[in-house]
């Protein structure tokens, strides 16, 4: 086994998004592609000597290669040890778990997320520190810098590792530890919630379950904590092997992609509670019977019940959400007397506050939600805490959601999106609504008078950086929003995406379609931003 010192160019476009650099898979494969990114990572995150870190992936394709070549890098890096999810497989929230746990330096993820897998479909690279979360902006920064002048790159010499045996072999003098890809996250599990009333209300012959977990990386999860752990049926985790391809599917748990599920709940015969998870397991939807839940209503309906949860009895220290996600939780946060922290689109913003003991529950409207247990957002956590307030309340869904909103009130909410579109056109659209900016006070549109409109800048409380441009907001008198932005996880062109949201406090108007209830707002934001205009489309690709 010899290190070898490769030469190399830089690409100018390793500029890690909202989560990670993430590409088409072809672009992965040029040669050096993902040695350069690897490279830079390695050498921004300071002295890897004597250092553990952690690797895994979702498991898509070009997941078991691009391990291969990650390990030997590490490896002429002078990395002491790696552990690997057996045959490559580690969710995020497990790999976030697994840092935390052996307190190492930091991990690699390989997800694209709940984008597209496969030979055509997307890859992608993202990099956690020692906290268990995905890297600052400052790291992520500096990474992109290092990319564009790097030179060469370090790599052993040496057949593949066998991924597939748990244990220990070595690579030169760094130890490569395949371990137990479950393990450590069901311990963890079963620290926070009562496993024991969650497998009385699967087994009480009175309940039903379905886990989709899409062909991704749940799947080897949810089998076993749902259907050997907590005594589900099998057959209760569906599309439960994870494929490199997804089959062909698109792992993104929501209305439109989880189509299977949706019409399992919504049919004839329906279970009790269902739940899908994305690409790599931080994601989650929540459905009842014939019963939708938003992610933005979830948040606030597991802060509401979160003490009847043993891992968060003796309360919340904050809970914290993205900007675009519904104010719901606001309301609860108020009422139970505790901070609500509103943060950028990301995970990562939530880190310093998770960090410095401020919040406790954290969500976006993005299908994601997640706690202090790990720095990432936890499909199957928000499952687990949703069965565990079920089996508490013995109530089913939709009564759950109706006796929140009878206290609370009701945030209509939705999010339209224009997905593919060209990129030139929306940044056009979006100088086009920030030059609107200043003259948008006072004004009315429709019944509606503009209260305030802005570009979100979010100052972090912890280290104080500041992040601007996050979005562009038109709040309403009435306490009514639309939030435009550009998604920072696409890989093909330019997604535009559309928040609305209004507040109901009246229960006889609890009932409503979103759509319909929202439909002057939808008109309104249409309008101007002159939608159609600008992005040649008629109607949104997707509506969560
Ligand atoms: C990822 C991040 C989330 C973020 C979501 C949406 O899942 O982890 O924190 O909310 O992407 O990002 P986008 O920029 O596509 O709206
Ligand atoms: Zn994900």
């Amino acid at each position: 086994m010899s290190i070898r010192n490769i030469s190399t160019t830089p690409f100018q476009d390793q500029k890690p998004g909202t989560s990670g650099l993430r590409k088409a898979v072809t672009v992965f494969q040029q040669p050096h592609y993902l040695e350069n990114f690897v490279q830079s990572i390695f050498d921004t995150v300071g002295d890897l000597r004597g250092q553990t870190l952690i690797l895994g992936g979702d498991g898509r394709y070009y997941n078991r290669p691009a391990i291969q070549i990650i390990l030997k890098m590490a490896a002429a890096n002078g990395v002491a040890r790696v552990k690997v999810g057996r045959g490559g497989i580690l969710s995020t929230p497990a790999t976030s778990c697994v840092i935390r746990k052996y307190n190492a330096l930091g991990g690699i993820i390989l997800s694209a997320s709940h984008n597209p897998g496969g030979p055509e479909g997307d890859f992608g690279v993202k990099y956690n520190s020692s906290n268990g979360g995905p890297a600052p902006e400052k790291m992520t920064a500096a990474i992109f810098d290092r990319s564009k002048v790097i030179d060469h790159y370090k790599i052993l010499t040496a057949p593949d590792v066998n991924l597939d045996t748990l244990g220990e072999s070595k690579l030169a003098d760094m130890v490569v530890e395949v371990i137990d890809s479950v393990q450590d996250y069901e311990k963890l599990m079963e620290s926070l919630f009562d496993f024991g009333k969650i497998r009385e209300l699967l087994t009480s012959g009175n309940f039903r379950m379905c886990m989709d977990s899409m062909h991704a990386v749940t799947g080897p999860y949810a089998i076993n904590l749902f259907e050997q752990t907590l005594g589900a049926p099998k057959g209760t985790v569906i599309n439960g092997t994870p494929l490199e391809d997804f089959g062909d599917g698109h792992p993104d748990p929501n209305l439109v992609y989880a189509h299977e599920l949706v019409e399992i709940l919504f049919g004839d015969n329906a279970p009790d509670f269902g739940a899908a998870s994305d690409g790599d397991g931080d994601r989650n939807m929540i459905l009842g019977r014939k019963f939708f839940v938003t992610p933005s209503d979830s948040l606030a309906v597991l802060t509401a019940n979160a003490t009847l949860v043993p891992g968060y009895a003796d309360g919340l220290a904050g809970v914290a959400r993205s900007m675009p996600t519904s104010q719901a939780a606001d309301r609860v946060a108020a009422d139970l007397g505790i901070d609500c922290y509103e943060t950028p689109t990301g995970w990562k913003f939530f880190g310093n506050l998770l960090d410095a003991g401020k919040a406790t529950l954290c969500g976006e409207e993005s299908f994601g939600s997640g706690s202090n247990h790990i720095r990432e957002k936890d499909g199957l956590w928000a499952v687990l805490f949703w069965l565990n307030i079920l089996a508490v309340k013995q109530q089913p869904v939709e009564q759950v959601l109706k006796e929140h909103w009878q206290k609370y009130g009701r945030n209509y909410y939705s999010r339209h999106d224009y997905e593919a579109i060209n990129s030139d056109r929306a940044n056009q659209l979006m100088a086009n609504l920030h030059a609107q900016i200043p003259n948008l006070k006072g004004k009315k549109l429709g019944n509606y008078e503009v209260k305030y409109s802005d570009d979100f800048s979010y100052t972090d409380l912890v280290d104080g950086s500041i992040s601007e441009n996050q979005g562009i907001r038109i709040g309403f008198t009435d306490g009514s929003r639309i939030v435009y932005r550009l998604s920072g996880t696409g890989t093909q062109g330019a997604t535009l995406r559309i928040y609305l949201e209004s507040y109901e406090p009246d229960s006889s108007k609890h009932n409503l379609d979103p759509q319909q209830s929202l439909a002057d707002l939808i008109a309104i934001a249409n309008e101007v931003a002159q939608v159609r205009t600008f992005t040649n489309m008629e109607k949104p690709t997707v509506i969560t």
